[in-house]
């Protein structure tokens, strides 16, 4: 069962119409989010290709006249880029780097922060379980949660107030009902964020997580706070609920499945033992890169700062060009740098099916799609995945990153 946590405010059973309100909610979340997930995964590619063009005159004549006017398009593509990602972290679709975390070092670590952020009028508290638990998250999206709870908590203490951050766990033996949600059974590390602030009326309470629901608007808010965390904690495998009372004031709780295991990630299959027969591997000469992307501003783009970065490439607009590229005799490529959602075969099937004969060869996926949407382990299966958009000096370091000592030297 859940851990008692003592000073919070019980939810009361939820209606059967607001159970119903909270399905419309969650359904126009998700279509919302399915709309947001679709533009910015366009959205990406095409400022990928503006700041990769404006990044690839700019480094031809970094002193010309137009220089001023092209670092601004990069500094505007950037920005556009930091929207798309919010877009995405609500779309469930946003590329992550999760890594294990201690979820009592990411909190005290934060601390210092809050306290400037909350101003000498919010008092803060923070309560750390020991032992401590590990979860499995990207911990600046961890701080992002924290962060916007809190300002939320700031925004509604005006006359200050007190904010209570605490950690703990929770064994759940039968599925919760969680709004509109369901917490399954399972072993979760718990995060809460209570405050003593204005409280949520009862009828916006299944609101709140919608993407630009806000009371804030004179204010300037914009509504993403919280659909942001939302998004963030369930490409993460958790679950977020809200308790609230007017005028007494306003819990978020937080349940992050347990990491159980004590390393990183678990250890690569070993590859198999080293066979007589000659390995692929040693066929790899020269320095061609395969290169596969459909979208065709993008392709021309990577292909010229590869080239510039002093390698051959072999260029193929989908898996299944690459592919037959490569029956038909074209040199062996020494890495492949492949999109990873393309009609046909997607990257991923065209990695798979490229380490058959050559098992160790470097792979870097690029792709606006995180790693939990792709359900996938990428650190095991050895991908490098570069996320979109990225800068062309980005694309030719990471290939850099994943290639043998020998090979990246080439210049
Ligand atoms: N701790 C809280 N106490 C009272 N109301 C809250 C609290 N957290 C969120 N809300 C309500 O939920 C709404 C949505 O929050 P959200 O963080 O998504 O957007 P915002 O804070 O209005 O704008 P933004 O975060 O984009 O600046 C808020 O406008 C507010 O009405
Ligand atoms: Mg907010």
């Amino acid at each position: 069962r859940l851990r008692d946590s003592g000073a919070l405010l019980r939810v009361a059973p939820v209606a059967a119409a607001e159970q119903s309100a909270q399905n419309a909610s969650a359904a126009r979340l998700q279509s919302v989010g399915a709309l947001a997930g679709g533009i910015a995964h366009d959205f990406n590619n095409l400022l990928t290709a503006i700041s990769g063009s404006a990044e690839a005159a700019l480094s031809r004549d970094p002193d010309g006249p137009a220089a001023p006017e092209l670092r601004q398009v990069m500094e505007s593509a950037a920005r556009g880029a930091a929207l798309v990602r919010q877009l995405l972290a609500f779309a469930r679709q946003q590329a992550m780097n999760p890594r294990v975390v201690e979820l009592n070092d990411a909190v005290a670590a934060m601390g210092g922060l809050l306290k400037r952020l909350l101003g000498s009028r919010v008092r803060l508290s923070v309560e750390l379980e020991q032992p401590g638990r590990r979860v499995r998250i990207d911990p600046t999206q961890l701080d992002q949660v924290i962060m916007n709870l809190a300002l939320n908590a700031r925004d509604a203490m005006p006359d200050g107030g007190s904010l209570r951050i605490a950690t703990g766990h929770a064994v759940v033996l039968h599925p919760e009902p969680l709004g509109a949600e369901e917490l399954p059974p399972g072993r979760y590390a718990v995060l809460e964020v209570g405050d003593s602030g204005a409280g949520i009326p009862p009828d916006l309470l299944p609101r709140i997580f919608d993407p630009f629901f806000t009371t804030k608007r004179d204010q300037g808010g914009s509504g993403l706070g919280l659909s942001t965390v939302h998004g963030i904690v369930r490409q993460s495998g958790g679950f977020i609920a809200a308790e609230s009372r007017v005028g007494e004031g306003t819990t978020f709780r937080i349940w992050l499945p347990r990491h159980e295991g004590t390393s990183d990630s678990p250890p690569p299959a070993e590859p198999p033992p080293a066979v007589v027969a000659p390995k692929p591997a040693e066929a790899r000469e020269g320095r061609t890169i395969l290169l596969v992307e459909d979208e065709p501003a993008l392709l021309s783009l990577a292909e010229r700062a590869l080239r510039r970065a002093g390698f051959d490439v072999l260029p193929a607009a989908s898996a299944e060009d690459a592919l037959e590229l490569l029956e038909k005799g074209a040199p062996t490529p020494i890495a492949l740098v492949s999109d990873v959602v393309m009609p046909g075969m997607d990257g991923l099937a065209l990695a798979a099916k490229l380490r058959e004969r050559d098992p160790d060869l470097p792979v870097l996926l690029v792709s606006g799609y995180a790693e939990v949407a792709l359900g996938r382990d990428l650190e095991a299966e050895r991908l490098k995945l570069l996320p979109k958009p990225y800068a062309l000096a980005d694309l030719v370091a990471e290939l850099r990153a994943i290639l043998p000592r020998k090979r990246a030297e080439v210049s």
